[in-house]
């Protein structure tokens, strides 16, 4: 199976090549592709040290050249960041100066990111389309997630979004019942960035009340907020949520603070440093202060299921909603759990939704909805209607305002304005 990485030049791509090397035997070829040729020699070669490591014998080589590299791919994981951490510099700032939080998959900022990213990867996945196998999948990372894979799907391709906000919970929850992870099945939903564990059944028995009876301090420390709201809501939200539940607190703490893409700057430049060492042979402990833990476990636990190598495990995926959740078009892009065959993604059953959960899930998705019309289409009147849409934003006057400093910030990637 070749596997076409998109993006491959990222520093977090040993994270993912880790993953291949010791998870991926069906993985024959594997082939990183970027435009930043001297990054991706650097991650390149330490790419190969690590399958080398551990004795994996897939073919692994690197290119700046797309069309090459995606040639007769089984798999193309798309990765990508349009502009960089300055970008992401960019929309963790702007909102900050109307009052809203600066988050790069949430609010404005997120906005932003979708509006320079999706036509580069629906350019991509064009590519990705006319030359690899036919079938192929399109493995989707590319944040914001829950649009990036809408747009791919409206286009017409065979994609799935993956994120490793569950894989994470997962793996916490199993740690804390000491169980194995792929034992515990989650009832994960919402939106990418926006969901709730409703559940973690382990034998066909939900221990997700057990689990907010004993460690509930430690979960909500770990999600950014006051035991009280997860007792209250009975789940587990996500971290993203608390950008939602603490919108005010994350404005007041960005005061003085260096952006979180600053600190990530910093930290790939360590991580280039360490990578360029012929002696390391493993992901570097540091690695771990990127949010990107288990990454690979997830998508090389879907790309199994993809290809009919495992039929039982449940994996977090974006998917069409189709009915799923009744109070959202079926078109909507929703992220749920899901086995998976060789015909896709199957999700699970799962309980209504209360309405504070369905509520802010239509919200968002509403947003989303006009977030991708404004990506595809371009003009202010879009970008402001998107805003307007989006409940932590929701007023005309700061919508309008934070309008034109998306607009001025984002300018040097948005080719209509
Ligand atoms: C989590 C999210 C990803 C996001 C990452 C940011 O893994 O699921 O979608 O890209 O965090 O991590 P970073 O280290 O870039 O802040
Ligand atoms: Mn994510």
């Amino acid at each position: 199976m070749k596997i076409a990485v998109i993006g491959g030049g990222s520093t977090y791509t040993p994270e993912l090549v880790d993953g291949f090397a010791r998870l991926g035997p069906m993985v024959t070829e594997l082939v990183l592709i970027d435009p930043a040729a001297e990054r991706l020699d650097v991650v390149g070669a330490f790419s190969a040290r690590i399958l080398q490591h551990y004795g994996h014998p897939a073919k692994i080589w690197w290119t700046t050249d797309l069309d090459a590299g995606v040639t007769d791919a089984d798999v193309a994981l798309i990765q990508l960041r349009v502009g960089g951490q300055q970008a992401r510099i960019n929309d963790e700032t702007f909102p900050l100066e109307c009052g809203c939080v600066g988050q790069e998959t949430t609010g404005a900022g997120g906005l932003a990111k979708a509006l320079r990213t999706v036509p580069v990867v629906l350019d991509v996945a064009a590519r990705v389309r006319e030359r690899a196998k036919p079938g192929a999948w399109i493995i989707d990372f590319t944040n914001p997630v829950g649009i990036v894979t809408r747009a791919l799907l409206d286009a017409g391709h065979k994609a799935v979004g993956l994120c490793n906000v569950a894989i994470g919970f997962q793996r916490r929850f199993a740690g804390h019942l000491g169980v194995s992870p792929s034992s515990v099945v989650l009832e994960h939903v919402g939106l990418n960035h926006l969901t709730w564990e409703r559940a973690a059944y382990v034998d066909g028995v939900d221990r997700l009340p057990g689990l907010l009876q004993d460690h509930l301090e430690s979960l909500a420390a770990e999600v950014d907020l006051a035991p009280s709201v997860l007792q209250l809501l009975g789940n587990v939200p996500s971290y993203y949520l608390s950008y939602f539940y603490a919108h005010d607190r994350h404005v007041r703490a960005a005061a003085g603070a260096p952006t979180r893409g600053s600190v990530v700057a910093a930290l790939e430049a360590s991580l280039l440093e360490m990578y360029r060492d012929p002696a390391l042979v493993e992901k570097p402990a540091l690695l771990g202060e990127r949010g990107g833990a288990y990454y690979s476990e997830a998508a090389v636990g879907l790309i199994a299921s993809l290809h009919g190598f495992d039929s039982s495990s449940v994996h977090s995926v974006n998917v069409r909603n189709e009915g799923l959740l009744p109070f959202l078009p079926s078109s909507a892009v929703i992220e749920v759990s899901a086995r998976a065959s060789v015909d896709g993604p199957t999700p699970l059953p799962m309980t209504p939704l209360p309405p504070d959960l369905s509520g802010l899930i239509a919200h968002v998705s509403g947003y989303e909805e006009y977030a991708l019309d404004a990506a595809l289409r371009g003009g202010r009147s879009r970008v402001y209607r998107a805003l307007l849409a989006h409940p932590l934003i929701g007023q005309h006057e700061i919508a309008d305002d934070l309008t034109d400093r998306l607009i001025a910030s984002g300018r040097a990637h948005l080719a209509w304005s």
